[in-house]
C-alpha cells in the first residue's frame, strides 16, 4: 500500500522504515528540508539500535524516500500518519498547531478515501476536531477523507524492536472502511500473530494516556517505597521482586531510582491531568506521580549533599546522562536535572554518557564531559550511577575507585553489589535499600 508519514521525529521516521520493509511504499515528508536531505542520504538523525541499517536498506530498495512537498507525500496514499510533535504548552496541556497544521495540509491534497490516523500521543476529543479540520480544508462533498487514533507504544531505545513486534496494535476509527484499510494496512503484522485492538476513536486516543500514566505511576510507587524502605533499613528491590511475582501487579516498571524521563511520561502525564480537569474530573493522583518523581532526584542530591558535606569546590562524576540506556535522548532526562541542582550549589560536575554526551552538554553547559567513567571519575569526591547502561553496570570499580580522590559511590538506579563496592574501597550508598556492613 502506498503510506505517506509526516513528520519524522521518532515515532515518524521508526514507522516510515518499518512500514517499508513489511512492504508498503512509504513516503516521509518534514518541515525541516535539511533532515528530509539527510534521510534521503541515509543519515539517521538520532541513535536507535538497527534504524541505521534499515533506513540504507530500504532507502536501497526504494521502498522509502522523503520528500518536502505535502502534494507529492501524500498524493497516493492510503494512509497517512500523522507523527508531528506535540510539545508542552506553559500551561501543561499539549500543544497540537503541528497536529492541526499537518491534518489540514495532507486534507487538501490526499485522494478521496484516505484515512489519516494520528500516531502523534494527542488527548481524547483529538480526532473530533481533526473531522472539523479535514471539512474546512477540504470542503468537497464527494471527498471522504476519514480519521483515525493509531496510538504508538513503541519504547526509546528499543523502538525498531518494538514497533516489528508490538504487544498489541490499537485503532480507533468510526466507520467501516476506515477500520478495513487500517486492517490492511497492519496485515503483516497480524498474520504474525500481533493482536490488533479496535475500538472507538476517543477510547484508543485516552488508551494512551492511560497506558503512560499507570506506568509512571508504578515508577512513583517504587520510589516512594523506596523513600520508606530507606528510613525502615528495608530493601525496596526484594519488596519489588514480591511484588512482581504476584501476577495481577507484575514486576516490570517497579525499578526505584532515579525517577523517570523522557519526552513522554512527564508530558503525557501533565496532558492527562490538564484534559482530565477539562472534562470536569479532578485527578490529583496524576500530580502526585510526578511530585514523587521530582522527589526522587532530590534524594539522591541529599545523598550527595549528606557524603561530602558542602558542595563548593568539590567534584561529583556522574555516570548516564540520557533518562534511559540504549538512547541519546536527555528530554527531562533525571541525570541533567541533578547535575543542575549539583551546579547551583557549587560543585564542578563531569558527565559521562555512551551516546548521550553531546546532548547532555547542550542543555547543561557547565557539565565537563569526558570520554570514558574513569576520565570522568578521574579527581572526583564522589561518582553517582544515573543510568542503567550495561557498559556502566560492568565498570571495573577498582579502577574507578584509584581514579578518584574520594571513593563515594552514590548508586542511583541499584546498579551494582554492594558488597563489591565495599570490597572496592567505596562509601556505597544505594538506592532504597540497605548498604551492607563489612563484616
Ligand atoms: C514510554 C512507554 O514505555 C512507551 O510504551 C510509550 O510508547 C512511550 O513512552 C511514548 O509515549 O512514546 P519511553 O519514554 O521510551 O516509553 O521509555 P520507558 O522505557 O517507558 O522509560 C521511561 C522512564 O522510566 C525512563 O526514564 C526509565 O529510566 C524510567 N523507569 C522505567 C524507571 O525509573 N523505573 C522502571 O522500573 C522503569
Amino acid at each position: 500500500m502506498n503510506i505517506a508519514v509526516v513528520g519524522t521525529g521518532h515515532v515518524g521516521l521508526i514507522t516510515c522504515v518499518t512500514m517499508a520493509e513489511k512492504g508498503h511504499r512509504v513516503i516521509g515528508t518534514d518541515v525541516d528540508p535539511d533532515k528530509l536531505q539527510r534521510l534521503n542520504a541515509g543519515e539517521a538523525p538520532f541513535y536507535e539500535p538497527d534504524l541505521q541499517e534499515t533506513l540504507t536498506r530500504e532507502l536501497s530498495k526504494g521502498s522509502v524516500r522523503f520528500v518536502a512537498d505535502m502534494a507529492e507525500a501524500v498524493g497516493d496514499a492510503a494512509v497517512v500518519f500523522i507523527c508531528v510533535g506535540t510539545p508542552q504548552r506553559a500551561t501543561g496541556e499539549a500543544n497540537l498547531a503541528a497536529v492541526e497544521e499537518s491534518v489540514s495540509r495532507a486534507a487538501r491534497h490526499a485522494p478521496s478515501g484516505t484515512v489519516i490516523a494520528e500516531k502523534s500521543t494527542v488527548p481524547a476529543g483529538t480526532a473530533r476536531r481533526l473531522r472539523e479540520v479535514v471539512k474546512r480544508s477540504r470542503p468537497d462533498p464527494d471527498v471522504t477523507i476519514e480519521i483515525a487514533s493509531n496510538p504508538e507504544f513503541l519504547r526509546e531505545g528499543r523502538a525498531m524492536a518494538d514497533a516489528r513486534k508490538p504487544d498489541r496494535i490499537l485503532v480507533g476509527t468510526d466507520t467501516e472502511a476506515a477500520r478495513q484499510t487500517m486492517r490492511d494496512v497492519y496485515e503483516p503484522w497480524t498474520a504474525a500473530g500481533c493482536p490488533l485492538v479496535e475500538t472507538g476513536i476517543d477510547t484508543a486516543e485516552l488508551a494512551k494516556h492511560a497506558c503512560n500514566a499507570f506506568l509512571a505511576l508504578k515508577i512513583s510507587f517504587a520510589n516512594a517505597l523506596a523513600r520508606i524502605c530507606e528510613r525502615a533499613g528495608a530493601d525496596v528491590t526484594a519488596i519489588a521482586d514480591v511484588m512482581g511475582m504476584d501476577e495481577r501487579i507484575g514486576r516490570a516498571f517497579l525499578n526505584a531510582g532515579l525517577g523517570f524521563g523522557g519526552s513522554c511520561f512527564p508530558k503525557d502525564l501533565k496532558a492527562f491531568d490538564r484534559l482530565a480537569a477539562e472534562l470536569g474530573y479532578e485527578f490529583p493522583l496524576l500530580r502526585e506521580v510526578q511530585r514523587i518523581n521530582d522527589e526522587a532526584v532530590d534524594a539522591t542530591f541529599r545523598k550527595v549533599a549528606e557524603a561530602l558535606w558542602n558542595l563548593e569546590g568539590k567534584k561529583v562524576a556522574l555516570l548516564g546522562l540520557a533518562f534511559k540506556p540504549g538512547t541519546d535522548d536527555v528530554r527531562f532526562a533525571p541525570p541533567l536535572a541533578l547535575a543542575r541542582r549539583l551546579v547551583d550549589a557549587g560543585a564542578a560536575v563531569s558527565g559521562y554518557d555512551p551516546e548521550a554526551g553531546g546532548p547532555a552538554l547542550r542543555e547543561v553547559p557547565e557539565l565537563e564531559i569526558a570520554a570514558d567513567p574513569y576520565e570522568c571519575a578521574a579527581g572526583a569526591d564522589c561518582v553517582v550511577a544515573c543510568t542503567e547502561w550495561d557498559e556502566i553496570a560492568r565498570i571495573d570499580l577498582v579502577r574507578l575507585g584509584k581514579a578518584m580522590a574520594v571513593p563515594i559511590l552514590v548508586d542511583a538506579r541499584n546498579l551494582f553489589d554492594g558488597t563489591s563496592a565495599l570490597d572496592a574501597g567505596f562509601t556505597y550508598y544505594p538506592t532504597g535499600r540497605p548498604a551492607p556492613v563489612i563484616a
